[in-house]
């Protein structure tokens, strides 16, 4: 006879496939099941009582990239672990015997995706993030296993929907907490999970970075880390650096995946992502781009005109004009490209003292040249 879960007096599940059943040590099953009256599925998944309270908080959120919890119920109040359910909507697929793939399975099947869709995929989870991160949730078993790539479409893309809060805590502050857990449970995935101390939204960053490196070359960033691309092999890396140069919160993460996804303007004038100056998307920059540029322009154009082509004179001056603009701004990215000065991205207080002696130097020197072009 099949497993039934009664939660009240006219609602009873009947469990219609055990979704764990490869992992006969689970301790806590998950379950397609339907009730007498709807013979839509729904997903059963037991729980003890921490992640009860962890589910009762989900339900009450709601987000597309999140599987919508119904609700939570106490099944076994006599023993003294008590058990509890959560009753949350089954991602459904109509081609997929009815159960939509995971992300694990949909890239081991379609392969390694294009980056425009990698990228839009991790924008999707980090969009989740967000919101159990803002109720103090930290999701601590993040991988492509739990994701489910579901038929509904976001953008003309599959929608990513997150589940199995299963090993779920909420977050504490480090700062606060002097002692350091000495119980966090030794929970996740090899690959995907930190080293931390301390349970914090860097946690699921973590995963998050392994996740996107897994979109894009089917493997976890330890055994091979992508690198077509150094802005996304930047993001990866920053992701799964130790905790404190990691990624401080998702909304962060979230910016500079949809800089790299070239979304907005930028996503209409391709050309203008190669250029340095106008490759962050954001307005200002690209306005001192122009101006840079453009006094470059003149001044490759004077010197050639009354000097001749004096190559050591043009190196020089060329210099003195990009070093304030080097400092100041970082047009080339050297910050994220050079190991060592990825330092100055992480102390915030000697990336400032920087940037101020680069704009210094801008509003000294630049003058000054184009002071010596008039006169000259
Ligand atoms: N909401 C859901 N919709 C569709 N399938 C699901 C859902 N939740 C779980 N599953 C399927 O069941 C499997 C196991 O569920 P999960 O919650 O991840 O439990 P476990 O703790 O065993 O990892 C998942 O990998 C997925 O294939
Ligand atoms: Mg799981």
């Amino acid at each position: 006879m099949n497993k039934t879960y009664r939660i009240s007096e006219n609602t009873e599940y009947v469990v219609s496939e055990d979704l764990t059943k490869e992992y006969p040590e689970k301790k806590y099953r998950t379950y397609t099941a339907t009730t007498a009256t709807d013979p839509k599925p729904v997903i059963i998944k037991e729980m003890d009582e921490k992640r009860a309270g962890i589910y009762l908080a989900l339900a009450g959120i709601k987000n597309r990239h999140i599987a919508k919890t119904q609700s939570v119920h106490k099944i076994d109040g006599s023993s003294q672990e008590p058990l509890y359910i959560a009753i949350t909507e089954c991602v459904g697929h109509s081609d997929e015997n009815g159960v939509a793939p995971t992300l694990s399975h949909y890239v081991k099947k379609h392969g390694p995706l294009d980056t425009n869709t990698a990228l839009r995929f991790a924008l999707q989870i980090c969009d989740a993030l967000i919101c159990v991160h803002k109720e103090n949730i930290i999701h601590r078993d993040l991988k492509p296993d739990n994701i489910m790539v579901s038929e509904e479409t976001d953008d003309r893309l599959a929608c990513l929907k997150l589940i199995d809060f299963g090993v779920s805590d909420s977050a504490e502050d480090p700062y606060k907490n002097t002692f350091i857990k000495t119980s966090i449970e030794d929970v996740g995935t090899a690959g995907y999970t930190p080293h931390d101390r301390w349970i914090t939204p860097r946690w699921d960053i973590y995963s998050l970075g392994c996740i996107l490196n897994f979109m894009l070359t089917g493997h976890t960033p330890d055994m091979h880390i992508y690198s077509d691309s150094w802005e996304i092999r930047n993001i990866i890396e920053h992701c799964t650096d130790e905790y404190s140069a990691r990624y401080a919160d998702a909304k962060k993460l979230y910016k500079e995946v949809s800089h790299a996804a070239r979304i907005g303007l930028w996503d209409r004038i391709p050309i203008l992502r190669s250029i340095p100056g106008y490759r962050t998307h954001t307005f200002w920059k690209a306005a001192i781009a122009t101006i840079c540029y453009a006094l470059l322009i003149y001044l490759g154009l004077d010197i050639i005109r009354h000097r001749g082509l004096d190559a050591q004179f043009f190196i020089f001056t060329l210099c003195w004009f990009f070093l304030p603009v080097m400092i100041a701004f970082d047009p080339f990215y050297l910050r994220y490209r050079i190991k060592p000065l990825r330092a100055i991205r992480h102390n915030t207080r000697l990336f400032i003292i920087l940037q101020a002696i680069g704009l210094i130097f801008s509003l000294f020197i630049l003058p000054n040249i184009l002071l010596a072009l008039l006169i000259n």
